[in-house]
C-alpha cells in the first residue's frame, strides 16, 4: 500500500464540484507533481488531504490510517508537512523562532519540566535549537536565523516556510507553488534546495507547480488536473508528449 493513498475523492463547494473522483498513491521517497491551469482544484486537493476541508466523498489513508475528520495539526503530527501558495508566516517572529515553534509539537518534557527547568527540558531545548539550525542550513537561510521575517525577500521567505514544514519530520512534504513570485535565479536555487532536501531527508514530496521545466526535472510522476479531474498522468516525458495535456494546459502556458 502507498504511504499516502487517496481513493475516489470528490469535493463540492456549494454547487461547484472542485474535485472529481480523484485518486493518488505516493510511495516513500517519491516526488509526485500536480499540474493544471488556474482554478483546476490543485490547492483544494492539498487542503482536503491536510485536513483543512473534509471531502464530500472518498478515502484518504496515511500509512494505512484513515485521516479524514482529523484536525490539520493531528495530520501534521502523523507525518504530513506543507507550505502554502500564499505564504503563511508570523510577521513579528524571527526565522529561527518559526522553525523552533513548529518543532515544539515534538516536545516531551511536559509542564513540570517547562516550569522548573529540568535537565531534560534544557537538553530538549538545545536539541530543538540545533535541529532548527540544521534545517535552516539545509534550505540555505541559516545566516538569516535572527532576522524578523517581515524584512526578508520573497525567495528567503519561501525557504523559511519549507524549513518550518520540515521541523515536524514529515514523511510527505506538500509544496504549493514553491517558486511563485521568484525570479529565474531564485528558481534555480529552489530546485537545488528541493533536490537537497529530498536527498538528505529521503522523504516523499507532493509538488504543485506551474513552471514546467521545474516539474519535469524534479518529479518522478506527474498528474494533470483540469476542472477537478485528472485528465492524464505518467512520467514527465509521457505527460509532456500527451496531446490531451498539450491541448488543455501546456498549449496555453509558456513551456520554460
Ligand atoms: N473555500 C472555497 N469556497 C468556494 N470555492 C472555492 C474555495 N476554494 C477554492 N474554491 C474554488 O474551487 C476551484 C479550485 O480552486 P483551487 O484554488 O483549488 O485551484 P488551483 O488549481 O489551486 O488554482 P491556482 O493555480 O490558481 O492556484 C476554483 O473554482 C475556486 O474558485
Ligand atoms: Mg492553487
Amino acid at each position: 500500500m502507498p504511504l499516502l493513498h487517496v481513493k475516489n475523492m470528490t469535493h463540492y463547494f456549494g454547487g461547484l464540484r472542485a474535485v472529481h473522483n480523484y485518486n493518488l498513491g505516493i510511495e516513500p521517497g517519491q516526488i509526485m507533481g500536480l499540474i493544471g491551469p488556474n482554478g483546476a482544484g490543485k490547492t483544494t486537493i492539498f487542503n482536503l488531504i491536510t485536513g483543512i476541508y473534509s471531502p464530500t466523498e472518498g478515502n484518504i489513508l496515511l500509512d494505512g490510517n484513515n485521516i479524514i475528520g482529523l484536525q490539520p495539526y493531528q495530520i501534521a503530527a502523523m507525518g504530513l508537512g506543507r507550505t502554502f501558495q500564499n505564504l503563511q508566516l508570523w510577521r513579528h517572529m524571527t526565522v529561527l523562532e518559526h522553525v523552533k515553534m513548529a518543532r515544539y509539537s515534538k516536545i516531551t518534557y511536559g509542564l513540570i519540566g517547562a516550569f522548573f527547568g529540568t535537565p531534560k527540558r534544557h537538553r530538549e531545548e538545545a536539541e530543538i535549537e540545533e535541529r532548527a539550525y540544521s534545517l535552516l542550513e539545509l534550505v540555505g537561510v541559516q545566516h538569516l536565523a535572527g532576522q524578523i521575517v517581515t524584512n526578508l525577500p520573497y525567495g528567503a521567505l519561501r525557504r523559511v516556510e519549507m524549513a518550518r514544514a520540515l521541523a515536524t519530520e514529515p514523511k510527505v512534504l506538500f509544496l504549493d507553488e514553491p517558486t511563485a513570485g521568484m525570479n529565474p535565479e531564485e528558481l534555480i536555487q529552489m530546485m537545488q534546495i528541493i533536490r537537497g532536501v529530498h536527498k538528505e531527508l529521503g522523504l516523499a514530496i507532493f509538488l504543485i507547480e506551474h513552471r514546467m521545466k521545474f516539474v519535469m526535472e524534479l518529479c518522478h510522476y506527474v498528474q494533470t488536473l483540469v476542472f477537478g479531474k485528472v485528465i492524464a498522468e505518467g512520467t514527465p516525458d509521457e505527460i509532456q508528449n500527451n496531446p490531451k495535456v498539450i491541448e488543455a494546459y501546456l498549449g496555453k502556458e509558456t513551456v520554460t
